[in-house]
């Protein structure tokens, strides 16, 4: 399908330097898409003041303790579904998706990963990957499937570890290269792709 705005709904649960790349490359008209919703788990995340900066509907669906995942997640598809989108960007999104969300947004959900898949998935990829003493880490952008960032890659970019980096500056320079593989994510993203 050519010539189509994509429509995409971005999850995120804290900053938001990635979704904001976004926003700025649509703003800038360097990306067809349109950002129609932004949804957040952290009621608090400053990333959905970002979006309301930027007149982007931003929604809360807060995870609680005792929250059932199932239900929570069931609900997470309804919200998203609404908007309708051809593309869910899982942008700094700390939560995992579970079948519920899945099922329903499967082969049209992307997420970016701070190192190169498939080394040091989880939680901490700039801090594992300083332990492992490897030279040359980076970013990854794939589709997600049910697996801890197992899904298939669809963009790469390597980032060179330095003599003095630490986790933060480290992974701020991932971020920097999440941010490019983000945005071209969008830019070529064909609705209707899986
Ligand atoms: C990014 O590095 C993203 O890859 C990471 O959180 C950061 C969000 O930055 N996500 C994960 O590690 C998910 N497992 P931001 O809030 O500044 O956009």
């Amino acid at each position: 399908m050519a010539n189509v705005t994509v429509k995409v709904v971005v999850l995120v649960s804290g900053t938001g330097t990635l979704l904001q790349s976004l926003i700025d490359a649509v703003e800038a008209g360097d990306v067809d898409a349109d950002v129609v919703a932004v949804v957040s788990d952290q009621e608090s995340a400053p990333a959905l003041t970002r979006a309301r900066r930027h007149g982007i509907e931003a929604i809360a669906h807060p995870w609680a303790k005792g929250t059932d995942r199932a239900i929570w997640d069931a609900q997470l598809a309804d919200i998203v579904a609404a908007f309708e989108p051809h593309l869910v960007a899982s942008a700094g999104f700390m939560k995992l998706l579970g079948e519920n969300f899945l099922s329903r947004f499967g082969g049209t959900t992307i997420n970016t990963h701070p190192s190169l898949l498939p080394s040091f998935p989880g939680m901490r990829a700039a801090r594992d990957a300083l332990a492992a003493g490897v030279k040359v880490t980076g970013a990854t952008v794939f589709l997600v499937d049910e697996g801890i960032d197992t899904g298939r890659i669809l963009y790469q970019s390597a980032v060179e570890v330095l003599d003095d980096d630490d986790a933060d500056k480290l992974h701020e320079r991932i971020k920097t290269a999440e941010r490019e593989l983000l945005v071209r994510a969008v830019r070529e993203w064909e609705p209707g792709e899986a």
